[in-house]
C-alpha cells in the first residue's frame, strides 16, 4: 500500500537545513544555562530527536505525552497530558519541543503544566507553526516555518497514527480525511 498525499510541502533537506539553524541559535542562547529539552510525544519525536543532535551544548531530555486530535483534522479541544518525566523540573529552563503549533491548545496547556510546576523559564520551539488556526493565546519561542491552514502529515506528524515516518512534511488529501 503506497502512501498517498497531495503534495510534499516541506522536503527533507529544507528541514534538515532549517533545523540546523534553530539548534544553533538554541545553543548561542543557552550558552550560560543547564538545559532540559521536552519532547512533546508522539508528532515530535523525529524533530526533537534531530533537533538535540544539532546542539552544541549540554542538554538532558525528558517526555511528555499530549492528545487531543485522535481521527479527526481539527483539535478535539480537548488535551489529554501524560506525565512521563523522570526528573523535577522546579527551578529549571525548560524548552518545550513540540512539531506544530495550531490552535495552539496543547502547547498552552503543557506550558502551563510547566509554569506549575515551578521551572524557571520555560520556552517554545516548534516546527511548523500554523497562525491562522490559533484560539490560545501562545507565542513561540523559536519557530522552523509559518505554514498555511492546510492538514500536514510526515516528519512525526500523524494522520490516525500513520505518515510519522515521511521524513518530509506533505499535504494531506482531502479524500484522506
Ligand atoms: C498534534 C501535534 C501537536 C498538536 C497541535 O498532536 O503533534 O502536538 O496536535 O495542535 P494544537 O495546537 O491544535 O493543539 P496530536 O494531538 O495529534 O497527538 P500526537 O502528537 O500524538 O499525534
Ligand atoms: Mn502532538
Ligand atoms: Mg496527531
Amino acid at each position: 500500500m503506497a502512501f498517498d498525499f497531495e503534495k510534499i510541502l516541506i522536503e527533507k533537506h529544507t528541514i534538515e537545513k532549517r533545523v540546523a539553524e534553530l539548534g544553533k541559535k538554541i545553543s548561542s542562547d543557552y550558552a550560560d544555562e543547564e538545559l532540559m529539552a521536552i519532547c512533546i510525544l508522539k508528532g515530535s519525536i523525529l524533530f526533537f530527536a534531530d533537533l538535540i543532535r544539532c546542539l552544541s551544548i549540554p542538554v538532558k531530555i525528558d517526555f511528555i505525552k499530549a492528545s487531543s486530535y485522535g481521527t479527526r483534522t481539527s483539535t478535539s479541544g480537548k488535551v489529554k497530558v501524560d506525565d512521563l518525566l523522570s526528573e523535577k523540573i522546579k527551578g529549571r529552563s525548560v524548552i518545550l519541543v513540540e512539531d506544530i503549533v495550531d490552535s495552539g491548545f496543547t502547547i498552552k496547556r503543557i506550558l502551563d503544566f510547566f509554569m506549575e510546576q515551578g521551572a524557571s523559564d520555560v520556552r517554545v520551539c516548534t516546527l511548523l507553526d500554523k497562525p491562522d488556526r490559533r484560539v490560545a493565546d501562545v507565542d513561540p519561542d523559536y519557530s522552523g516555518f509559518t505554514i498555511p491552514d492546510e492538514f500536514v502529515v510526515g516528519y512525526g506528524m500523524d494522520f490516525d497514527q500513520r505518515y510519522r515516518n515521511l521524513p518530509y512534511i506533505a499535504v494531506l488529501k482531502e479524500t484522506e480525511k
